[in-house]
């Protein structure tokens, strides 16, 4: 049996790729953070109480800042395969906490690089790379256009990018660089742009809420499905050489187009409710990304299966579904009346 490995099993990314490593009969380790709230939401629908028979999931305390426990954990687990996706994965809050945005999702890699050395093994290693690499490099950007990071984030996301290919160079490692672009569903972070609106919007139609406030409306992204993209994250893994790979839809569309899409399917005008705050600035904005994943698709066969309509609902209507669950009060007067 196969056995992976993921750091960020908790985020978005991790909670489908996990979904998918099991279903194709992996044993799936991942590492989790202490918290004084519950952290594993995202899991619920896979996790199995260790007591359980032929329990295929196993999570264990670990944190990308201490790297004696990184080294003793890959050691002990052996992985095959390790799918390092742990970070501090807001662009914004990185300019607030810049040294901890370093140490974590900068460091954090050279931490999984070198435990995996001193654990003597040879797993296939993924780093989670990022379009904000390419900052303010005009878009289409493909696997050679240069990187001008423009965020603390994104700065500590190249030297993960460097590390991995500096390792796969330096020591034969198998080790590639999935440079995803921005990805969405359900599970997105309440605080990144597409999520923050389909909540907000399904709230205040449900007279819950009354603004929403927002930054920069005119930013545009290449926005596709997270599933679509941990897919992507299993095919570059299992590829025989190691490599770089841009994966991304090739379709660009403004914060606007977004609040446009999500107000349509909702019914709601958004403009009389949309107020903007200089708050979500950024110090330095990154325009306008969209990828060329000509070569994911030539040598992977990987192609992304939601447009860009499709995603949107799908946000929307998970949104509505969940705020329906939250609120069973609500539900059962609004049948009686
Ligand atoms: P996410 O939802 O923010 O998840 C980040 C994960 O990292 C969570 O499990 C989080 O744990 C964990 N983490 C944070 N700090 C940690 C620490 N100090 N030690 C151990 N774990 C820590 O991010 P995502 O959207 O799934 O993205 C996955 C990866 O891909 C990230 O590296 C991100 O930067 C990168 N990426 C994402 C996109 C995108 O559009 N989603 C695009 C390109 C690259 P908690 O749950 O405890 O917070
Ligand atoms: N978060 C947020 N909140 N963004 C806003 C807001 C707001 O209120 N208003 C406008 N925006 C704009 C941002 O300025 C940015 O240009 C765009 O919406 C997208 O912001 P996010 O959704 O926060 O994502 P991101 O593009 O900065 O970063 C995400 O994608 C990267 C890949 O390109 C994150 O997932 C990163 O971890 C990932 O690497």
């Amino acid at each position: 049996m196969t056995k992976a490995l993921i750091t960020g099993i908790t985020g978005q990314d991790g909670s489908y790729l996990a979904e998918q490593l099991l279903a194709r009969g992996y044993e799936v380790h991942g590492l989790i953070r202490r918290s004084s709230s519950f952290n594993t939401g995202r899991l619920a629908d896979i996790y199995r109480d260790r007591h359980e028979n032929d329990v295929k999931l196993f999570l264990h305390h670990a944190d990308l800042a201490e790297s004696s426990r990184l080294v003793r954990l890959i050691y002990e687990i052996q992985p095959d395969e390790v799918y390092h996706l742990g970070a501090q994965s807001h662009v914004r809050v990185s300019f607030d906490i810049p040294e901890y945005t370093m140490d974590v999702t900068g460091m954090g890699t050279i931490r999984m690089l070198e435990a995996i050395r001193d654990a003597q093994i040879t797993p296939r290693f993924y780093q989670a790379s990022s379009s904000e690499m390419f900052g303010s490099a005009p878009p289409p950007q493909g696997e050679n256009t240069p990187f001008h990071p423009r965020s603390p984030y994104a700065v500590a996301k190249v030297m993960g990018f460097w590390a991995a290919v500096n390792y796969r160079e330096s020591y034969g490692m198998h080790a590639s660089n999935g440079i995803l672009f921005n990805h969405e569903s359900p599970r997105r972070g309440e605080t990144f742009v597409t999520r923050k609106i389909t909540r907000a919007l399904v709230r205040i139609q449900a007279g819950l809420q009354e603004k929403l406030y927002l930054g920069n409306l005119d930013a545009k992204r290449d926005w596709g499905y997270a599933p679509d993209f941990t897919e992507a994250m299993w095919m570059i893994v299992q590829h025989d050489e190691p490599g770089d790979y841009v994966i991304a839809t090739g379709e660009m569309h403004s914060v606007r187009d977004f609040l446009n899409a999500a107000g349509e399917h909702l019914g709601i005008d958004w403009e009389k409710v949309v107020e903007i705050d200089p708050t979500y600035y950024r110090a330095a904005e990154v325009d306008a990304l969209c990828g060329d994943a000509t070569k994911a698709r030539e040598e992977l066969g990987w192609e992304p299966t939601v447009t860009f309509d499709e995603l949107v609902k799908i946000m929307v209507d998970a949104d509505v579904k969940q705020l329906a669950d939250e609120r069973p009060g609500l539900n059962i007067r609004a049948e009686n009346e």
